[in-house]
């Protein structure tokens, strides 16, 4: 028999671990629940990987009355020392933690395995453990719509099967997969959602959107893989943000909810409209040898989100034009995130596609 399912209401206010905090959603997601200023609590537990950014959360901790209800961890979600030791006062663990992209899994998968498949176990043990005191705890995964595979046709539902394609997916496959399998063998309280592809303020330049954007702003060329005409669903991060929060409280134990972006693009198009906000032209764009087992298109359907009673916010034109102008009036944020191993990384996944690179066809 199926254990119980432990009861998921969240108190009021609530305290929340937030892991990979520092990161461009876990630092949106921060930013916004301490803004309520509601009197929830959150601990951010980020390694500070090249992707994690402690001037991410520069706004909450200049605001006395935010910073007084943010604490900072530095530290890895694999190492279960350091999250036993933050487990004892959570109401709710959200974990953003994971290595976030598909190019850097192609080129060094291991990274992907230990923080999306080690570091999920480490947290789930660690909330079993509450469990087992009696201190209930929340899980929230958050996971991606790239699990699904390349989607030809329609739109994923969350009961289809999943057929991830890349390191990255089939990392964030197994982790949400672990989730799942506490909840049914020990009654952990889990939900998972899978958003789609994510652009905002703070994201780092390593990927299309930023990474076309900052390159633009310095007349560098922009290197489109392939024909170009790859389909996402792009969804703003506030709206991201915004619906984990929401099935955080009001998701049903053991449940998994897409959260679509509703703004189906070729990538082409992102390009013309992000080079028709910044007034730079399309000769900047570089036709490049695609990436291995690129997923031609990522879809889902939200109704059961929507049933659940979330709707975005901020149409794909709102956000974009928002995006950019952040990174045009936030040069210096962008700069030092291309920093450390930026280079080397930039001569790795585009030295050869560059110099090899041809005109890329508009239409
Ligand atoms: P990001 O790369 O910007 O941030 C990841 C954060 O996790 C960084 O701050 C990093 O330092 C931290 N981190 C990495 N490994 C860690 C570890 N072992 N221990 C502690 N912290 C660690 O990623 P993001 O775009 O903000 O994505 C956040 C989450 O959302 C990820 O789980 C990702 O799979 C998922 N997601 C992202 C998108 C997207 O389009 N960006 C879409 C759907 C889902
Ligand atoms: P990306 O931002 O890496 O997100 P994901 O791989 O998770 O969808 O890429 C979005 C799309 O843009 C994807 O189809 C790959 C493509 N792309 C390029 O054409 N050139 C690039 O330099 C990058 C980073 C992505």
């Amino acid at each position: 028999m199926e254990p119980a399912a432990r009861q998921s209401r969240l108190p009021d206010p609530a305290r929340i671990l937030v892991t990979g905090g520092a990161g461009f959603i876990g630092s949106a997601y921060v930013r916004d629940v301490l803004s309520r200023r509601d009197g929830t609590r959150i601990t951010v537990l980020d390694k500070l990987t090249y992707a994690g950014n402690r001037a991410n959360l520069a706004r909450v901790e200049s605001d006395g009355e935010q910073a007084a209800r943010l604490r900072f961890v530095e530290g890895d979600i694999a190492d279960p020392v350091v999250v036993g030791t933050l487990m004892d006062d959570v109401d709710a663990v959200v974990n953003f933690a994971a290595e976030s992209h598909v190019d850097r899994s192609i080129l060094e998968p291991e990274a992907f395995l230990v923080t999306g498949v080690i570091g999920v176990h480490v947290l789930l043990e660690a909330v079993r453990a509450q469990d087992a005191k009696g201190r209930h705890a929340r899980f929230l995964q958050v996971s991606t719509d790239e699990v699904y595979g390349s989607v030809e046709q329609g739109h994923s539902k969350e009961t289809d099967a999943l057929a991830p394609r890349s390191p990255y997916s089939a990392a964030k496959a197994a982790g949400e997969h672990l989730a799942r399998s506490y909840h049914v063998t020990y009654g952990t309280d889990v939900v998972v959602t899978r958003g789609s592809n994510t652009y905002g303020p703070y994201h780092h330049p390593e990927k299309l959107i930023p990474l076309f954007v900052t390159n633009a702003i310095d007349d560098g060329p922009l290197p489109l893989y392939g024909d170009g005409l790859q389909r996402r669903d792009w969804l703003f991060v506030g709206d991201h943000a915004g619906a984990i929060e929401h099935v955080l409280r009001r998701g049903v134990p053991g449940e998994t909810y897409n959260i679509p972006g509703e703004a189906e693009l070729a990538n082409r198009e992102v390009v013309e409209r992000l080079l028709a906000r910044l007034g730079k032209p399309w000769s900047l764009v570089r036709r490049v040898e695609d990436r291995p087992g690129h997923d031609r298109r990522y879809a889902m359907d939200g109704s059961k989100l929507h049933a659940l009673g979330w709707r975005n916010r901020t149409s794909f034109d709102d956000g974009l034009a928002a995006t950019v102008d952040w990174f045009v009036d936030n040069e210096a944020w962008w700069r030092a995130a291309r920093s450390g191993d930026w280079q080397s990384y930039y001569d790795r996944q585009y030295g050869a596609r560059l110099a090899a690179s041809t005109e890329a066809s508009r239409g």
